[in-house]
């Protein structure tokens, strides 16, 4: 139907006959010209009709927005003057000849200009025009870009694309479970995998070597910008392998996507310890684009009559930290409550600070609601451990080390941004040495990756002391971002049993959860690890987009909901009875629509 793209018009077609097709991005009446600017996925070309084509002009005088069209006409310079340098068909124009109304459009729902702010439920709901939008199309092009280059890499690194079922059991990565109910098996259900961890194992063991697969995981948990409830993992396993290789191959694949596709050469991927980056940023993803650090104050304050700090100075599993804040002095005490409250959402208590106005006039030349608490010596004892100088504020957390780190560790993101203290557009690192536990609100243990992560100490030491064992994991972060995580896995069933019991799995629950894997590790399981890359997250990354909504086409929301297709949606009886389920409370004849139980502003969302 047509001979090129709308976007692929240039000079040297000048003076050729082509066909276009597309939409009608913008139709102006210059008095006897009309002017189109067609559209496709390419970009867009300027089509001028005239009164000396009276009838494919008087076609062009009926087409509105969004019409579906196809032109012949021959494509010539544009007058000088009338050039637009901001468009790469900027210079030339096509002369239309002859038209045809393919399809007619409705007004749309919001215009497709980019500078427009359209509320994002409306996007959503009207998914399919918002994706003609440039940025949209130009990410989903770019995601496509990513993808086949991912398994070029790895195709040409001999790894295998297996599919693994979306059908199956549960597959335990810590969220809770979509379920699909059996007709067949009545009472029975099937779970969506949460990821394919358990089935790329037993490919190891069947021995397919290398792995990937570009995998749809389903994980029904609170979602955030960076968390869909549907998303897409680049999983890969490999057989006789050690971190250390798994580690070199996918850093060489991330650093040559970056090389090939956004032309930016990543710095070194340090390799950092979980408690040095739980001890420095207060945080196991930090963002090393921003410098401010945690420093630990406890033993300065332990013996103070201040309790909000001494009491958790004196308890093991408390922490008192200060984070220093370069020029921070000039911060208004408005902006300081404003980060009192932030903390706050991190079940900080309050957010206490010292601004540094003059060292040289030693305590005097200290700010502070609390030095009247601390006495002068260790006021000044801190404001040497942390080498604060004038003009600096330092602020304290003193709480429960999980509190501290999660409330120091999000000021120290949102100050770094505030102020502005970003040192380089890509901080890339491994984080390593994760604990293998860790302790649950009700006192148990919880693995930290997976129950299938791989200790590094022998089974007698982990089943002595789970809580301080290490495990063989590994996380990619970029710019605070988890970016993928993996480990070596457990290839000996006895050590998986050690693990099962000590996250209180008896030897029946683990037979009926994961019989199947306990039978393969007795049958030849070979040493094995891999890794999985949340996809979504590394394009949004990649294009700067703040939400990872954004780089998926038909995104779910924040309550995951399809606004587009108001799923999920209620069933009839015939087809509950068939599945054998009868509902607790029946759907109410009138439900919501799903848009209005949504609020895509709210924060974090
Ligand atoms: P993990 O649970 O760390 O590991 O997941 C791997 C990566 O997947 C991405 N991710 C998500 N992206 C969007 N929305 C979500 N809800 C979401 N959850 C996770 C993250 C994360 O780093 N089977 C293991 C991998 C392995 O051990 O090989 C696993 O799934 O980027
Ligand atoms: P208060 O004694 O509650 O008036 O607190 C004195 C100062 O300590 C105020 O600046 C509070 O914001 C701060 N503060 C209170 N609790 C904490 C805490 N857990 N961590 C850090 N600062 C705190």
């Amino acid at each position: 139907m047509r001979s090129h793209y709308c976007g692929g018009i240039n000079e040297s077609h000048i003076d050729q006959d082509v066909t276009l097709c597309g939409w009608v991005h913008r139709r102006r009446d210059h008095g006897g010209v009309i002017f189109l600017d067609l559209r496709d996925r390419d970009g867009m070309s300027q089509v001028v009709f005239d009164p000396d084509t009276p009838e494919s002009f008087g076609l062009a005088e009926k087409v509105r927005s969004e019409f579906v069209i196809q032109i012949t006409g021959r494509v010539r310079r544009r007058p000088a003057g009338t050039e637009n340098a901001n468009m790469p068909t900027g210079q030339v124009e096509v002369l239309g000849t002859a038209m045809t109304i393919l399809n007619a459009a409705a007004t749309p729902p919001f215009p497709l200009d980019e500078h427009v702010d359209v509320g994002e439920d409306v996007r959503l709901k009207y998914r399919f025009i918002d994706l003609r939008r440039p940025e949209m199309l130009n990410r989903l092009r770019f995601r496509s870009r990513v993808t086949s280059y991912i398994r070029n890499f790895l195709d040409r690194n001999e790894f295998m694309d297996v599919e693994t079922p979306i059908l199956t059991r549960a597959t335990p990565e810590g969220a809770r479970d979509y379920l699909v109910p059996s007709r067949t098996q009545e009472g029975s259900f099937f779970a969506l995998p949460q990821s394919p961890q358990l089935f790329k194992q037993l490919l190891m063991v069947s021995g397919i070597d290398r792995y990937y697969q570009i995998a749809k995981c389903f994980r029904d948990e609170d979602l955030r910008a960076d968390r869909q409830p549907e998303f897409t993992q680049i999983d890969i396993e490999a057989s006789f392998v050690d971190e250390g290789t798994l580690m070199d191959l996918t850093e060489s694949m991330i650093r040559e996507l970056f090389q090939d596709v956004l032309k930016v050469a990543l710095p070194a991927f340090p390799k950092m310890p979980y408690s040095e980056a739980m001890q420095r940023y207060g945080s196991d993803k930090p963002d090393l684009r921003i410098c401010l650090e945690l420093i630990d104050v406890a033993d300065l304050v332990a013996a103070v009559d201040f309790k909000v700090f001494a009491g958790p100075a004196k308890d093991p599993k408390g922490r008192v930290a200060a984070l220093r804040v370069p020029k921070g002095g000039e911060l208004s005490r408005k902006q300081i409550d404003d980060y009192t409250k932030f903390v706050g959402i991190y079940g900080a208590k309050g957010l206490a600070y010292i601004k540094v106005n003059d060292l040289s006039k030693g305590v005097e030349g200290l700010q502070s609601p609390i030095i009247k608490f601390l006495g002068d010596e260790v006021a000044l004892a801190i404001i040497e451990r942390v080498a604060a100088e004038d003009g600096d504020l330092v602020f304290f957390g003193a709480d429960k080390t999980t509190v501290v780190n999660e409330a120091l560790g999000a000021l120290r993101i949102k100050v770094g941004h505030d102020l502005n203290m970003l040192t380089a557009e890509w901080a890339p690192l491994w984080v390593v040495d994760f604990p293998m536990f860790e302790e649950t609100s009700e006192g148990g243990l919880h693995a930290i990756h997976h129950p299938f992560t791989a200790p590094s100490c022998t089974p007698e030491e982990l089943a002595a002391s789970p809580e301080t064992a290490l495990s063989r994991a590994y996380d990619m972060v970029l710019n605070g971002t988890e970016l993928g995580g993996g480990s070596i896995r457990i290839h000996d069933e006895s050590m998986q049993q050690t693990v099962f019991r000590i996250l209180g799995i008896g030897t029946d629950e683990a037979r009926a959860k994961f019989g199947f894997l306990l039978d393969a590790l007795k049958f030849g399981c070979p040493p094995h690890g891999g890794l999985a890359f949340g996809l979504d997250r590394l394009v949004m990354l990649m294009t700067g987009a703040s939400s990872i909504r954004d780089v998926i086409a038909f995104p779910k929301t924040q309550s995951a909901t399809c606004l587009m297709t108001q799923a999920p949606g209620t069933v009839d009886e015939k087809q509950l009875r068939e599945l054998h389920i009868r509902l607790r409370k029946p759907a109410p004849a009138s439900a919501a629509p799903v848009s209005e139980q949504d609020d895509l502003t709210k924060p974090g969302s």
